[in-house]
């Protein structure tokens, strides 16, 4: 078998009979359990897995798809259910999290003085009026702070929405503006491989360029100490704000449908979507998947790898992990700094025994524990690790096998964990006592998670034969709508043609033996980039709102051996197609602008100028042919059609 192939022997799974769900039977009794009484099935585990404060007497509501309700007549508290009830059962001294930060220092936090924090947070924000269902934007690297001031929203009520620490002030000013922010919680600056980069200065950008003007507080969190402007009418010290809060603040109990949080993500159009997420039914699944998914201990060490500017970080860092009084680690880093050996050595430090990242990062730190012995993982001991998973990407079964043997020492489960920012947590995933694995495959549906391949009419296929991932039944942590724009929540994801289930947005295909899901890459106009989400027509209007310069421009993916895609832009100047020297200055001049409208992450990595692209004769751009040309391969499509067919042999030129 060439080894980037996936696999079809699954790999047996190992002695594990302790797990939480221990085995297939095990498995098979739980779908079992759902597809007779799927409303049932999850109201039982949502009464087992959080506190009420008033019990929900129904499950479902689907009275008004595809706007679906979930355990709708009970209320409880999110923040309640993560810290609180914690403390209740006797976990406050346990450690909640383990915060290592850029230059390698540890601050550790009990479960204790995560709720007082929480609390303290919470009045604070009371204080400065901010009250049930305000908005509230978060745009903090990775810090305890972050995680306090996502519970401390949770905990009276206010929605937050957390933007990413990297993205541009075009970008952030859009987010606060859409949601409708009260108040923006930043941080002088962030720390990241060594670096200080800006956070405040940025929020003062973003608010400069006007329609925030419902934000009548910026809090800031000192974390370097850097040099920033200051507006007193507006700009407040986190910790003067803290200072004389009481530590304990009574939870606001809201329905479990209450906006917890939303959260921007990119989709085929230009303008990202608020994907609006509940508090009951969101918690149910951020718990029950960290229980489930990664089989979670009381004696775990949990870390997951992502920024709670992702909806990874905001499931399995932020609600998932607290919400099973479970410890973890949190990290403000970077994997190459001070060296490429980093997660190894602090898999290493503190005992991590599941450990949760991204394809991207493995890829990269292979190829740099094959250029350097010193960040080899043999190097430290990693035999503290009982499960590895992976998530936001396609895992190539070479890179996935190195995981296994080289930080898994061939003896720890890799759960392929396929989910959305929009499906609030996993939906198709092995369990580590119950699936064997098969590299390259993200395996079965999560129990209760009705995944299914169709056509374009809704109708299932065979498996062996490639379709659409749809879901066909509702879910408890599934999108509510998309923030102030429900029609478009139905068109992205409920096209009627498919017959009432949930487009993922996904192609996939099921083996024919065994029935395991590959997910075979998005079927919009949706980029997957080191795990990050971006839309082609996000970049094209940064691109063509560059007015000095550009006249038109078509972006589209091409596979990258690290970061699974990259962005591949070409463009069509207002002036003649440049060359040589002058074509690398302006491709590096766009570059900038596209990092400045959105933010680093979606720098094109290739930018090809032509004198045109492809069209149509009636003016439709060809993408089907680019992506054939950013990929280098030769042309063997039907090029009748197009009206000026030459223009390919010039951009495959590449200047
Ligand atoms: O294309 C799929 C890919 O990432 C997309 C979702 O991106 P986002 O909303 O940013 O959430 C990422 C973190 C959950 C999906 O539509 N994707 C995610 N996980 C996997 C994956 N592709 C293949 N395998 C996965 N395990």
């Amino acid at each position: 078998m060439n080894e980037n192939e996936t696999g079809t022997h699954p790999i047996p799974v190992p002695d594990m009979k302790h797990a939480h769900v221990p085995g297939m039977a095990a498995y098979d009794q739980l779908v079992a359990e759902a597809e007779a009484d799927h409303s049932g099935y999850w109201s039982r585990l949502a009464r087992e897995f959080l506190t009420w404060k008033t019990p929900f007497t129904k499950g479902l509501d689907d009275s008004r798809a595809p706007f679906f309700e979930w355990f709708e007549d009970g209320t409880l508290n999110v923040s309640y259910n993560c810290l609180d009830r914690q403390v209740e059962r006797g976990l406050g001294d346990k450690t909640a999290i383990i915060f290592e930060a850029d230059d390698g220092q540890v601050t550790r936090v009990s479960y204790r003085d995560l709720l007082a924090r929480t609390c303290r947070m919470a009045n604070a924000l009371k204080a400065r009026g901010v009250k049930k269902g305000d908005r509230v934007v978060i745009y903090l690297s990775m810090s305890i702070e972050g995680v306090v001031a996502m519970q401390a929203c949770a905990r009276i009520g206010a929605t937050h929405s957390v933007v990413f620490g990297g993205f541009s002030a075009q970008s952030l000013r859009d987010r606060i503006q859409d949601v409708g922010a009260v108040m923006v919680i930043t941080a002088d600056e962030q720390l990241r491989g060594g670096r200080q980069l800006p956070l405040k200065a940025i929020v003062d950008d973003a608010i400069a360029l006007g329609g925030c003007e419902a934000v009548t507080d910026v809090i800031v969190y000192r974390r370097t100490g850097g040099k920033i402007a200051w507006d007193p009418s507006r700009d407040r010290w986190l910790h003067e704000e803290m200072q004389n809060q009481a530590e304990s603040c009574e939870p606001e109990w809201v329905g479990a449908e209450h906006p917890l949080f939303v959260l921007y993500t990119s989709g085929s159009t230009g303008k990202p979507k608020g994907v609006q997420h509940s508090s009951g039914g969101y918690l149910l699944h951020a718990a029950l998947t960290m229980k489930w998914t990664f089989d979670l201990k009381d004696d775990d060490v949990f870390w997951c790898t992502a920024d709670i500017g992702w909806v990874t970080g905001h499931t399995y860092i932020a609600y998932g992990p607290l919400a099973l009084g479970a410890t973890e680690v949190v990290f403000e880093g970077v994997p190459t700094y001070p060296d490429a050996g980093r997660f190894w050595k602090m898999i290493q430090d503190h005992k991590v025994s599941v450990f949760y990242t991204a394809p991207t990062a493995i890829r990269s730190l292979i190829k740099a524990a094959e250029a350097d012995e010193a960040v080899h993982p043999k190097r430290y001991d990693l035999s503290s690790l009982r499960i590895l998973g992976s998530v936001g990407e396609p895992i190539n079964p070479a890179a996935w096998k190195w995981f296994h043997q080289n930080i898994g020492g061939g003896r720890c489960p890799i759960v392929d964990t396929f989910w959305q920012t929009e499906t609030g947590g996993h939906m198709i995933t092995p369990l580590p006592g119950a699936t064997p694995l098969v590299p390259g495959s993200c395996t079965l549906p999560f129990p209760g998670i009705a995944a299914a391949i169709v056509d374009e009419t809704g109708t299932d296929v065979p498996n062996g034969q490639g379709g659409i991932l749809v879901v066909k039944k509702p879910w408890p942590s599934m999108i509510r709508t998309i923030w102030g724009d429900p029609e478009r929540f139905k068109a992205s994801y409920y096209p009627p043609e498919l017959k009432g289930y949930y487009l993922a947005g996904d192609g996939a295909i099921r083996d024919a033996q065994t029935g395991y899901f590959t997910i075979t890459g998005r079927i919009d106009d949706v980029l997957n980039v080191s795990g990050h989400r971006m839309g082609t027509m996000e970049i094209e209007s940064a691109l063509v709102s560059c007015t000095d310069l550009v006249a038109e421009a078509a972006v589209v993916g091409r596979p990258d051996e690290t970061t699974g895609e990259a962005i591949c832009a070409f463009v069509v100047l207002k002036g003649p197609r440049p060359s040589g020297e002058e074509a690398k200055k302006i491709a590096n001049e766009l570059r900038n602008w596209v990092a400045r409208e959105i933010g680093p992450i979606a720098k094109p990595k290739d930018i090809c100028f032509g004198d045109n692209l492809p069209k149509t004769r009636s003016g439709k751009i060809m993408r089907r042919l680019l992506r054939s040309v950013a990929k280098g391969e030769t042309i063997t499509q039907d090029t009748s059609t197009l009206e000026n067919p030459a223009i390919l042999e010039q951009l495959a030129q590449r200047n």
